[in-house]
């Protein structure tokens, strides 16, 4: 019988690399704490329909991406492509934007998309997402991009570009739309096949085309900002204007425009010159009709989401750091088969008391057992001397030197020594 592997896309996260991913977390964590966002924990499949409401019809994640399948009762299931329309059903279904009340919510997991693999582009990949919920204020989105900012200066990422550009409202993106249009149409033979067929269901995406003839098209298209009316100008502008009063560099580019159709004012996204092809870190933007889009009232909102997997590639590539690699401080080995019991009780004890510890359980020799005890701290040793006196005896794996000491009091003993490390 062949060996079944892991499908097409996706990679099991191995203790080598899981507790670098924990490292990541967790400072992802108290970065979002410090900003004043509290963890959500949201379904990882919803109905079909919140994505093809909220992402759009006519992106290439609904068109597709999508893992979709007919669950038991005949409903049509999406496993997350995303976060954002997730929180924000769960904000509408749970009312957490009440009068005019806001939500600053963070989650982390895994997203579902069904891309062509490559480096760090997979079909099962993880996000942390952030979302500002009930504020249209161009404060929430310079927060939003602080708190992105500030995840990768704690993390240590070098090289990093924020890329901004507002991509207007439905008042004034109708009428750049024509324009687009117009000029797009006037350049039709110069245009990839997915960009024609683009130009019928969605012209703003042909400016984010990878292909050389497409960008030099999108290159000498009209520019969005000529286009923005009033307010989303003004909104870009204090966006802008937050940005640099907190000393962050950006660059501008007209031709961001991200591959979600929830967006308005606001679409961003942090590049890094060490990832290759795929070379977005984080993106976000704001999203102020996404909640009408499913159903709800309407509620302004702005986030982000930054891919871990990208993230760890990064990191690695730039020699960062991950704090330290968890070790196991006490090893506790039996001299004999008859102190094995023993052995187990001081390990027990260790452990309720916060020492991490090991021991044999697999029936190995004294000398096997010492062997394996080497990348410990400490080995407590445990033979039919020891049993007679009630006592353990504790030996210094980094200097060698040994001690005596009574059964009861080997947890204290190792308290006192940890505090020394
Ligand atoms: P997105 O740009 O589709 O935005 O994804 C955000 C980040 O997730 C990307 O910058 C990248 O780091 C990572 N990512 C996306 N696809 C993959 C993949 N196939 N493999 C590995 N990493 C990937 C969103 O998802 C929006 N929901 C972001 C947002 C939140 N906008 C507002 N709030």
């Amino acid at each position: 019988m062949s060996i079944i592997s892991a499908p097409r896309g996706t990679r099991d996260i191995l203790p080598s690399e899981s507790w670098k991913w924990e490292y990541i977390i967790n400072t992802a964590s108290q970065t979002m704490k410090d900003f004043g966002f509290s963890e959500i924990h949201l379904p990882i499949f919803e109905h079909t329909e919140l994505f093809s409401r909220g992402v759009g019809e006519t992106t290439d994640i609904v068109e597709k991406e999508m893992y979709t399948f007919e669950d038991r009762g005949g409903r049509s299931i999406t496993l997350r492509p995303e976060a954002t329309a997730g929180v924000m059903r769960a904000a509408i279904e749970n009312n957490l934007c009440a009068q005019g009340s806001f939500a600053k919510l963070w989650n982390w997991g895994p997203m579902f998309r069904h891309e062509r693999p490559q480096k760090g582009r997979y079909r099962q990949f993880y996000q942390i997402d952030a979302e500002c919920l009930g504020i249209s204020n161009a404060m929430a989105d310079v927060e939003v991009i602080e708190l992105s900012v500030e995840i990768f200066r704690r993390l240590g990422l070098k090289n990093l570009e924020v890329v901004i550009n507002s991509v207007g409202c439905e008042k004034c993106r109708p009428i750049y739309r024509e324009k687009l249009l117009q000029h797009f149409n006037a350049h039709k033979d110069e245009l990839c096949e997915t960009c024609l067929t683009r130009l019928e269901r969605n012209p703003l995406r042909i400016l984010d085309c990878k292909k050389e003839s497409c960008g030099h098209v999108a290159d000498e298209a009209p520019d969005i900002f000529d286009s923005l009316c009033e307010e989303c100008k003004s909104h870009f502008d204090e966006v802008k204007k937050g940005l640099e009063r907190l000393g962050f560099t950006y660059t501008l580019n007209k031709r961001l425009v991200r591959g979600l159709d929830y967006y308005t004012k606001t679409a961003y996204e942090i590049l890094s010159g060490d990832l290759g092809a795929q070379n977005a870190v984080a993106g976000g933007g704001r999203y102020d009709n996404l909640a009408s889009a499913i159903g709800g009232n309407k509620i302004p909102g702005v986030g982000f989401a930054c891919g871990v997997d990208r993230i760890m590639l990064v990191m690695e590539e730039q020699g960062c750091t991950f704090g330290n690699e968890p070790e196991t401080f006490a090893y506790v080995a039996a001299l004999d088969n008859d102190s094995r019991g023993a052995v187990q009780i001081l390990t027990h004890e260790l452990r309720k008391n916060n020492i991490a510890s090991e021991c044999d359980i697999s029936g190995k020799s004294f000398k096997a057992q010492m062997k394996n005890a080497g990348k410990y701290k400490f080995a407590c040793i445990i033979g039919a001397e020891e049993i007679a006196k009630n006592s353990v005896s504790i030996k210094n794996l980094t200097d060698s030197s040994q001690v005596s000491v009574p059964f009861d009091e080997a947890v204290k003993y190792l308290h006192e020594q940890a505090a020394r490390f």
